[in-house]
């Protein structure tokens, strides 16, 4: 029997954001939307990660409108976005009723998939979500963050995947954001999941350091069901392999794929012009697309590295970048090896930018990174030493062991109330409510069109 392979494109979110910082317009997207819909890929991923902050802070777009002008072409296949769990698609914990009103606004505007991470693999921070994404009738895709270190062995990872099934998981995605899963690795992985669970698994890596078709390959002889892939105009790198180039290898290999090649070529086309735009403007930088093999040692995501690169260049200390690279792992060590992955990835990356441009380790210590030593982000995969935490909280401070949204009041009707008749809708509310600073001169502009919207000094943290 023929093994069916299916493919999930990328390039509407993952791809530019890896690449260009999430830049990429919907007005630049709606050309070639009814194509990619009739491509005939599983899903495509078009929404959530860095996509709803960018498009408040740089594109002056709705990210709502843009969900919903996505929906209106893409008529037939399902929609994706990525969320992280309680912090949503900000950088803090939620309470619970601003994760069930997000959930439900995120379908009701379009959204079939959701899938669910928490950076720290704590599965108390996708309880609710979860549940919302289940009770609202999504499609609940929960994924444990891949990540390298003495815990994190493939028997910690199939324990996880039990909970998650446990709790609802409609598919399981192996979500490899730093490109670092291992071609041999991606096999025994795959292998031991499938062996524990019949739900879908889907597999998600970046190009990174050069071995993600490989990585993809043995997943897929290993039984892994979805591959993300990023059509060709912006694959490669620090985004997902070629989603063309994978279909014909795999296809060749014998491995049925309903992808219409001759659709994908014409998406390429449209956003090859469009990437010509980004490299004249300089927001492309083309060491994105550098076979990186420092990313197996550093474990450092595409879209960290590209960020990392504009907080250097922004400071003028890009001279500091391989400096800052090595830090990252010691930094990550320190601090019980979190996975780096959006908010642990920024959180990590400018306690290394900070380290080193400080000239002293920990002199400055960003509050994100306080809270998290506190527990208020969830469990550190492995314990922080003692002598770390009181040099960053001090001796006395109070360390929490619960579920950290527990500690959260309902929200919702605080921030109805704070945005008044400036909101149009629930959806204006979530919007405030993830980003209150971006999202109120943003709303006040859209409610009146007179509005002056003052000056920001932004800090780019994608
Ligand atoms: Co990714």
């Amino acid at each position: 029997m023929t093994k069916t392979v299916k493919i999930t494109d990328t390039i509407l979110r993952d791809a530019h954001q890896s690449q260009i910082a999430t830049r990429m317009t919907i007005e630049q997207m709606i050309p070639v939307l009814e194509t990619l819909d009739h491509a005939g890929f599983e899903s495509l991923e078009v929404w959530g990660g860095a996509t709803f902050d960018a498009c408040i802070r740089f594109l002056n777009e709705d990210p709502w409108e843009r969900l919903r002008t996505i929906r209106k072409h893409v008529k037939n296949t399902k929609l994706q976005m990525l969320l992280r769990g309680q912090n949503l698609l900000g950088y803090k914990h939620y309470a619970d009723d601003v994760v069930d009103a997000f959930i439900q606004k995120s379908i009701e505007n379009g959204i079939d998939i959701i899938r669910v991470f928490d950076a720290l693999n704590d599965t108390r921070n996708l309880k609710t979500s979860v549940a919302s994404i289940n009770k609202y009738g999504g499609h609940a895709q929960v994924a444990i963050c891949y990540t390298i270190s003495e815990v994190h062995t493939d028997d910690y990872y199939v324990e996880l995947v039990k909970e998650m099934e446990a709790m609802g998981a409609h598919s399981i995605c192996i979500k490899d954001m730093a490109g670092i899963l291992t071609p041999y690795r991606a096999e025994t992985l795959v292998k031991r999941i499938k062996a524990v669970t019949k739900l879908p698994l889907q597999v998600h890596t970046h190009a990174t350091s050069g071995i993600a078709e490989m990585t993809y390959l043995k997943a897929v002889e290993a039984g892994a069901d979805i591959i993300d892939t990023a059509n060709s105009s912006f694959a490669g790198g620090t985004s997902q392999p070629a989603t063309e180039s994978m279909v014909i290898a795999l296809r060749e290999l014998g491995y049925h794929i309903d992808v219409n090649l001759e659709d994908c070529q014409k998406v390429a086309e449209h956003f090859k012009a469009v990437k010509e735009t980004f490299i004249e403007s300089g927001v492309f930088n083309p060491k994105v697309l550098e076979a990186d093999p420092n990313t197996l040692i550093y474990q450092v995501p595409g879209g960290m590295i590209s960020n990392l690169l504009s907080q250097l260049k922004e400071a003028k200390q890009l001279d500091k970048f391989e400096q800052v690279l090595a830090e990252v792992p010691k930094v990550r060590a320190d601090l019980g090896y979190p996975p780096l992955v959006t908010p642990l990835s920024q959180m990590v990356g400018t306690q290394a930018v900070m380290n080193v441009l400080s000239g002293e380790r920990y002199k400055l210590v960003p509050n994100e990174i306080k809270d998290y030593i506190k527990g208020y982000y969830g469990k550190s995969p492995a314990p922080i030493s003692p002598e770390l935490i009181e040099t960053i909280v001090g001796k006395n401070a109070e360390i929490i062991t619960v579920r950290p949204a527990d500690l959260i009041e309902p929200e919702m009707a605080n921030v109805t109330a704070e945005l008044g008749d400036i909101a149009d809708s629930v959806e204006d509310v979530l919007s405030y409510a993830l980003f209150p600073q971006i999202a109120l001169p943003y709303l006040k502009k859209k409610h009146d069109p007179f509005y002056d919207v003052p000056e920001q000094n932004v800090t780019i943290i994608m």
